[in-house]
Protein backbone atom coordinates (compact mmCIF):
# COMPACT_ATOMS: atom_id res chain seq x y z
CA UNK A 1 0.00 0.00 0.00
CA UNK A 2 1.41 3.32 -0.80
CA UNK A 3 0.63 5.01 2.14
CA UNK A 4 1.99 2.58 3.99
CA UNK A 5 5.01 3.21 2.19
CA UNK A 6 5.06 6.83 2.86
CA UNK A 7 4.61 6.49 6.48
CA UNK A 8 7.17 4.33 6.99
CA UNK A 9 9.82 6.84 5.05
CA UNK A 10 8.43 9.26 7.53
CA UNK A 11 8.73 7.50 9.86
CA UNK A 12 12.52 6.76 9.54
CA UNK A 13 13.24 10.59 8.13
CA UNK A 14 11.69 11.22 12.07
CA UNK A 15 13.33 8.91 14.58
CA UNK A 16 17.01 10.50 12.55
CA UNK A 17 15.64 13.99 12.95
CA UNK A 18 18.10 15.88 15.62
CA UNK A 19 17.59 18.73 17.59
CA UNK A 20 20.75 20.87 17.05
CA UNK A 21 19.27 23.80 18.80
CA UNK A 22 16.23 25.54 20.64
CA UNK A 23 14.94 26.14 16.75
CA UNK A 24 14.73 22.24 15.88
CA UNK A 25 11.82 21.61 17.85
CA UNK A 26 10.10 24.20 16.36
CA UNK A 27 11.06 23.69 13.03
CA UNK A 28 10.14 19.87 13.15
CA UNK A 29 6.70 20.99 14.53
CA UNK A 30 6.50 23.21 11.43
CA UNK A 31 7.28 20.36 9.29
CA UNK A 32 5.38 17.56 10.52
CA UNK A 33 2.75 18.95 12.66
CA UNK A 34 1.80 22.49 11.45
CA UNK A 35 -1.13 23.01 8.93
CA UNK A 36 0.56 22.53 6.02
CA UNK A 37 2.36 20.05 7.63
CA UNK A 38 3.26 16.16 6.89
CA UNK A 39 0.73 15.12 9.26
CA UNK A 40 -2.11 16.73 7.70
CA UNK A 41 -1.36 15.84 4.36
CA UNK A 42 -1.29 12.22 5.08
CA UNK A 43 -4.51 12.78 6.77
CA UNK A 44 -6.02 13.94 3.19
CA UNK A 45 -4.77 10.84 1.58
CA UNK A 46 -7.67 9.09 3.30
CA UNK A 47 -10.13 10.31 0.98
CA UNK A 48 -8.21 8.19 -1.82
CA UNK A 49 -7.74 4.77 0.64
CA UNK A 50 -10.77 2.61 -0.30
CA UNK A 51 -13.90 2.18 2.27
CA UNK A 52 -12.61 -1.70 2.85
CA UNK A 53 -9.15 -0.47 4.01
CA UNK A 54 -10.10 3.02 6.37
CA UNK A 55 -10.64 1.26 9.56
CA UNK A 56 -7.10 -0.28 8.96
CA UNK A 57 -5.54 3.24 7.22
CA UNK A 58 -7.32 5.03 9.95
CA UNK A 59 -5.33 3.44 12.86
CA UNK A 60 -2.49 3.89 11.10
CA UNK A 61 -2.30 7.48 10.70
CA UNK A 62 -3.38 7.80 14.02
CA UNK A 63 -0.38 5.84 14.95
CA UNK A 64 1.83 8.00 13.37
CA UNK A 65 0.42 11.56 14.40
CA UNK A 66 0.85 9.63 17.98
CA UNK A 67 4.23 8.72 17.03
CA UNK A 68 5.12 12.58 15.32
CA UNK A 69 3.37 14.54 18.36
CA UNK A 70 5.85 12.02 20.88
CA UNK A 71 9.11 13.21 19.07
CA UNK A 72 8.42 16.46 18.87
CA UNK A 73 7.86 16.29 22.99
CA UNK A 74 11.21 14.59 23.36
CA UNK A 75 12.66 17.24 21.23
CA UNK A 76 11.29 19.84 22.96
CA UNK A 77 12.60 19.00 26.13
CA UNK A 78 16.27 18.14 24.65
CA UNK A 79 16.34 21.60 23.40
CA UNK A 80 15.41 23.13 26.32
CA UNK A 81 18.05 24.84 28.62
CA UNK A 82 17.01 23.03 31.89
CA UNK A 83 18.13 19.92 30.03
CA UNK A 84 20.44 21.02 26.90
CA UNK A 85 23.56 19.80 29.20
CA UNK A 86 24.14 16.58 30.32
CA UNK A 87 23.73 15.93 34.55
CA UNK A 88 27.80 15.15 34.70
CA UNK A 89 27.99 19.29 33.21
CA UNK A 90 26.35 20.45 36.85
CA UNK A 91 28.92 20.79 39.41
CA UNK A 92 26.62 20.19 42.65
CA UNK A 93 29.85 21.01 44.83
CA UNK A 94 29.80 24.81 43.88
CA UNK A 95 28.29 26.95 46.58
CA UNK A 96 24.21 27.91 45.42
CA UNK A 97 23.42 31.16 45.32
CA UNK A 98 22.87 33.80 47.94
CA UNK A 99 19.42 34.62 49.37
CA UNK A 100 19.60 38.31 50.82
CA UNK A 101 17.02 38.77 53.08
CA UNK A 102 15.40 42.10 53.55
CA UNK A 103 16.10 43.49 57.21
CA UNK A 104 14.40 46.52 58.45
CA UNK A 105 15.74 50.42 58.94
CA UNK A 106 17.16 50.66 62.67
CA UNK A 107 14.66 53.77 62.68
CA UNK A 108 11.43 51.51 61.57
CA UNK A 109 12.27 49.09 64.02
CA UNK A 110 12.92 51.28 66.84
CA UNK A 111 9.26 53.53 65.73
CA UNK A 112 7.42 50.04 65.61
CA UNK A 113 8.67 49.37 69.13
CA UNK A 114 7.83 52.87 70.72
CA UNK A 115 4.62 52.53 69.11
CA UNK A 116 3.75 49.42 70.60
CA UNK A 117 5.24 50.14 73.89
CA UNK A 118 2.48 52.76 74.19
CA UNK A 119 -0.49 51.17 72.08
CA UNK A 120 -0.11 49.08 75.33
CA UNK A 121 -0.93 51.85 77.43
CA UNK A 122 -3.98 53.25 75.69
CA UNK A 123 -2.30 55.76 72.96
CA UNK A 124 -3.09 55.49 69.61
CA UNK A 125 -1.40 56.40 66.28
CA UNK A 126 -1.87 59.95 64.74
CA UNK A 127 -0.60 61.36 61.77
CA UNK A 128 -0.05 65.02 60.22
CA UNK A 129 1.54 66.72 57.04
CA UNK A 130 5.14 66.92 56.78
CA UNK A 131 4.38 70.14 55.31
CA UNK A 132 3.03 72.96 57.43
CA UNK A 133 1.54 75.76 58.02
CA UNK A 134 2.24 78.16 60.42
CA UNK A 135 -0.78 77.95 62.67
CA UNK A 136 -0.16 74.46 63.23
CA UNK A 137 3.54 74.52 63.88
CA UNK A 138 4.20 77.26 65.90
CA UNK A 139 1.21 79.66 66.46
CA UNK A 140 -1.32 76.99 68.35
CA UNK A 141 1.83 75.78 69.84
CA UNK A 142 2.16 79.31 71.78
CA UNK A 143 5.36 79.70 70.19
CA UNK A 144 5.24 83.15 69.92
CA UNK A 145 6.30 85.15 66.88
CA UNK A 146 9.82 86.24 67.29
CA UNK A 147 10.41 82.55 68.68
CA UNK A 148 13.78 81.41 68.06
CA UNK A 149 12.44 77.88 66.20
CA UNK A 150 11.25 80.27 63.51
CA UNK A 151 14.34 82.06 62.84
CA UNK A 152 14.82 81.72 59.26
CA UNK A 153 17.93 80.41 59.54
CA UNK A 154 16.17 77.06 61.40
CA UNK A 155 13.39 76.45 59.57
CA UNK A 156 13.09 75.34 55.79
CA UNK A 157 10.28 77.73 54.29
CA UNK A 158 8.20 76.08 51.63
CA UNK A 159 6.31 79.49 50.86
CA UNK A 160 5.94 82.87 52.72
CA UNK A 161 2.96 85.01 52.82
CA UNK A 162 0.83 82.64 53.67
CA UNK A 163 3.72 80.67 55.16
CA UNK A 164 4.09 77.19 54.34
CA UNK A 165 6.99 75.19 55.83
CA UNK A 166 8.58 71.78 56.37
CA UNK A 167 7.80 71.36 60.42
CA UNK A 168 10.53 71.88 62.60
CA UNK A 169 8.72 69.08 65.08
CA UNK A 170 6.19 66.77 65.31
CA UNK A 171 3.96 69.32 68.03
CA UNK A 172 2.34 70.06 65.29
CA UNK A 173 0.41 66.96 64.84
CA UNK A 174 -1.17 67.60 68.45
CA UNK A 175 -2.66 70.78 66.59
CA UNK A 176 -4.01 68.85 63.81
CA UNK A 177 -5.64 66.24 66.77
CA UNK A 178 -7.06 69.19 69.00
CA UNK A 179 -8.44 70.77 66.17
CA UNK A 180 -10.73 67.74 65.14
CA UNK A 181 -10.63 65.64 68.71
CA UNK A 182 -11.97 66.51 71.84
CA UNK A 183 -10.60 64.83 74.97
CA UNK A 184 -10.01 62.15 76.32
CA UNK A 185 -6.99 62.29 73.94
CA UNK A 186 -4.15 59.37 73.95
CA UNK A 187 -1.83 59.66 71.26
CA UNK A 188 1.73 59.06 70.03
CA UNK A 189 2.73 60.23 66.35
CA UNK A 190 5.98 59.25 65.19
CA UNK A 191 7.52 61.07 61.80
CA UNK A 192 9.89 63.59 60.15
CA UNK A 193 11.07 66.55 60.82
CA UNK A 194 12.92 69.34 58.91
CA UNK A 195 15.17 71.80 60.18
CA UNK A 196 18.29 73.95 58.26
CA UNK A 197 21.04 72.78 60.26
CA UNK A 198 24.61 71.84 58.83
CA UNK A 199 24.80 68.16 58.03
CA UNK A 200 27.26 66.00 60.42
CA UNK A 201 27.83 63.38 62.41
CA UNK A 202 25.57 64.92 64.99
CA UNK A 203 23.50 67.18 63.38
CA UNK A 204 20.87 66.53 60.26
CA UNK A 205 18.48 68.41 57.81
CA UNK A 206 15.87 65.94 58.81
CA UNK A 207 15.36 63.35 61.18
CA UNK A 208 12.70 61.74 63.33
CA UNK A 209 10.28 62.38 66.10
CA UNK A 210 7.86 60.90 68.07
CA UNK A 211 5.31 62.85 69.85
CA UNK A 212 2.77 61.65 72.66
CA UNK A 213 0.09 63.87 73.90
CA UNK A 214 -2.47 62.82 76.40
CA UNK A 215 -5.60 64.92 77.47
CA UNK A 216 -7.87 64.25 79.67
CA UNK A 217 -9.53 65.17 83.49
CA UNK A 218 -7.02 64.86 86.36
CA UNK A 219 -3.83 64.04 84.24
CA UNK A 220 -1.44 64.98 86.07
CA UNK A 221 2.77 65.71 86.36
CA UNK A 222 2.93 61.98 88.07
CA UNK A 223 1.13 60.33 85.27
CA UNK A 224 3.49 62.53 83.08
CA UNK A 225 6.60 60.33 84.83
CA UNK A 226 4.75 57.14 85.52
CA UNK A 227 4.12 56.76 81.61
CA UNK A 228 7.55 57.84 80.69
CA UNK A 229 9.23 55.68 83.30
CA UNK A 230 7.31 53.46 82.22
CA UNK A 231 8.07 53.42 78.44
CA UNK A 232 12.16 53.62 79.18
CA UNK A 233 11.97 50.22 81.04
CA UNK A 234 9.97 48.76 78.20
CA UNK A 235 12.28 50.19 75.82
CA UNK A 236 16.06 49.56 77.56
CA UNK A 237 14.95 46.97 80.57
CA UNK A 238 14.04 47.33 83.76
CA UNK A 239 17.58 48.77 85.11
CA UNK A 240 17.38 51.91 83.59
CA UNK A 241 17.34 54.73 85.68
CA UNK A 242 15.83 58.44 84.72
CA UNK A 243 15.91 61.74 86.06
CA UNK A 244 13.93 65.20 85.33
CA UNK A 245 15.37 68.73 84.72
CA UNK A 246 12.67 71.28 84.73
CA UNK A 247 13.56 72.86 81.11
CA UNK A 248 11.64 75.20 78.76
CA UNK A 249 9.14 74.94 76.32
CA UNK A 250 6.58 77.36 75.14
CA UNK A 251 3.87 74.93 74.18
CA UNK A 252 4.77 72.84 78.19
CA UNK A 253 4.10 74.42 82.01
CA UNK A 254 5.90 73.34 83.43
CA UNK A 255 8.34 71.82 81.61
CA UNK A 256 11.08 69.49 81.85
CA UNK A 257 13.43 67.15 79.92
CA UNK A 258 14.33 62.96 81.11
CA UNK A 259 17.51 61.82 81.30
CA UNK A 260 18.17 58.40 81.12
CA UNK A 261 21.66 56.81 82.79
CA UNK A 262 24.15 56.17 79.68
CA UNK A 263 23.36 52.73 78.55
CA UNK A 264 26.76 53.20 76.54
CA UNK A 265 29.53 53.61 79.64
CA UNK A 266 27.05 53.30 82.33
CA UNK A 267 28.31 56.50 84.04
CA UNK A 268 32.38 55.87 83.46
CA UNK A 269 32.05 58.48 81.02
CA UNK A 270 31.70 58.66 77.05
CA UNK A 271 31.41 61.35 74.00
CA UNK A 272 27.83 60.06 73.90
CA UNK A 273 26.74 61.41 77.53
CA UNK A 274 29.54 64.07 77.82
CA UNK A 275 31.06 62.04 80.49
CA UNK A 276 27.99 63.21 82.51
CA UNK A 277 26.58 59.76 82.98
CA UNK A 278 23.47 60.85 81.48
CA UNK A 279 21.43 61.30 78.44
CA UNK A 280 18.67 63.66 77.60
CA UNK A 281 16.39 61.63 75.76
CA UNK A 282 13.21 64.06 75.67
CA UNK A 283 11.33 66.98 76.08
CA UNK A 284 8.06 67.00 78.38
CA UNK A 285 5.28 68.88 80.03
CA UNK A 286 2.04 69.80 80.81
CA UNK A 287 0.34 70.94 78.16
CA UNK A 288 0.28 75.33 78.44
CA UNK A 289 -3.37 76.45 78.95
CA UNK A 290 -3.07 78.79 76.10
CA UNK A 291 -2.50 75.45 73.98
CA UNK A 292 -5.66 73.89 75.44
CA UNK A 293 -7.70 77.28 74.72
CA UNK A 294 -6.40 77.36 71.09
CA UNK A 295 -8.81 74.14 70.55
CA UNK A 296 -11.75 75.01 71.99
CA UNK A 297 -10.78 72.54 75.28
CA UNK A 298 -11.31 74.15 79.12
CA UNK A 299 -7.71 74.37 80.41
CA UNK A 300 -10.00 74.67 83.79
CA UNK A 301 -11.61 70.88 83.13
CA UNK A 302 -9.79 69.41 81.42
CA UNK A 303 -5.58 68.72 81.96
CA UNK A 304 -2.75 66.82 79.94
CA UNK A 305 0.94 66.00 79.51
CA UNK A 306 3.10 66.15 76.21
CA UNK A 307 6.61 64.89 75.44
CA UNK A 308 8.53 64.34 72.31
CA UNK A 309 11.80 62.68 71.66
CA UNK A 310 14.01 61.93 68.67
CA UNK A 311 14.05 58.70 67.15
CA UNK A 312 17.88 58.81 66.67
CA UNK A 313 18.56 59.42 69.51
CA UNK A 314 16.69 56.35 71.12
CA UNK A 315 18.48 54.38 68.45
CA UNK A 316 21.82 55.50 69.05
CA UNK A 317 21.19 54.20 72.42
CA UNK A 318 20.17 51.08 71.73
CA UNK A 319 22.14 50.05 68.64
CA UNK A 320 25.00 52.03 69.40
CA UNK A 321 25.08 54.23 65.97
CA UNK A 322 26.83 57.17 66.39
CA UNK A 323 26.97 58.86 63.67
CA UNK A 324 23.54 60.56 61.94
CA UNK A 325 24.29 60.20 58.71
CA UNK A 326 24.29 56.26 58.37
CA UNK A 327 20.33 56.80 58.72
CA UNK A 328 20.42 57.77 55.35
CA UNK A 329 22.95 57.14 53.29
CA UNK A 330 21.35 53.68 52.38
CA UNK A 331 24.91 51.33 52.60
CA UNK A 332 23.62 47.78 52.76
CA UNK A 333 27.12 47.05 54.99
CA UNK A 334 25.22 48.98 57.85
CA UNK A 335 21.87 48.14 57.15
CA UNK A 336 22.29 44.53 56.79
CA UNK A 337 23.24 44.43 60.27
CA UNK A 338 19.75 44.89 61.71
CA UNK A 339 18.89 41.42 60.20
CA UNK A 340 16.51 39.31 62.15
CA UNK A 341 15.58 42.11 64.52
CA UNK A 342 11.59 41.59 64.15
CA UNK A 343 9.93 44.99 65.28
N1 LIG B 1 8.89 69.90 70.13
C1 LIG B 1 10.05 69.81 70.97
C2 LIG B 1 11.30 69.85 70.10
O1 LIG B 1 11.23 69.64 68.93
C3 LIG B 1 10.05 68.56 71.78
C4 LIG B 1 8.97 68.57 72.82
C5 LIG B 1 9.21 69.09 74.07
C6 LIG B 1 7.73 68.07 72.54
C7 LIG B 1 8.26 69.11 75.06
C8 LIG B 1 6.72 68.11 73.51
C9 LIG B 1 7.01 68.63 74.77
O2 LIG B 1 5.51 67.63 73.30
O3 LIG B 1 6.06 68.62 75.72
O4 LIG B 1 12.36 70.05 70.61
Amino acid sequence: MELLDQIEQHKKDIESFVAGNGDAAESFRIKYLGTKGIVKNIMQEMKHVPNDKKKEAGQLLNEFKKFTEEKYETLKAESSPLTAHSAEAIDYTLPGDDVTIGTRHPLSIVRNRIISIFNRLGFVLAEGPEIEDDWHNFTSMNMPENHTARDMQDTFYVQKNPDWLLRTHTSSVQARVMEKQKPPIRIICPGRVYRNETISARAHCFFHQVEGLYVDENVSFADLKQTLYFFVQEMFGKAVKIRFRPSYFPFTEPSAEMDIDCLICHGKGCNVCKHTGWVEILGSGMVHPNVLNNFGIDPEKYTGFAFGMGMERICQLKYRVNDLRLYSQDDVRFLKQFAGVIY
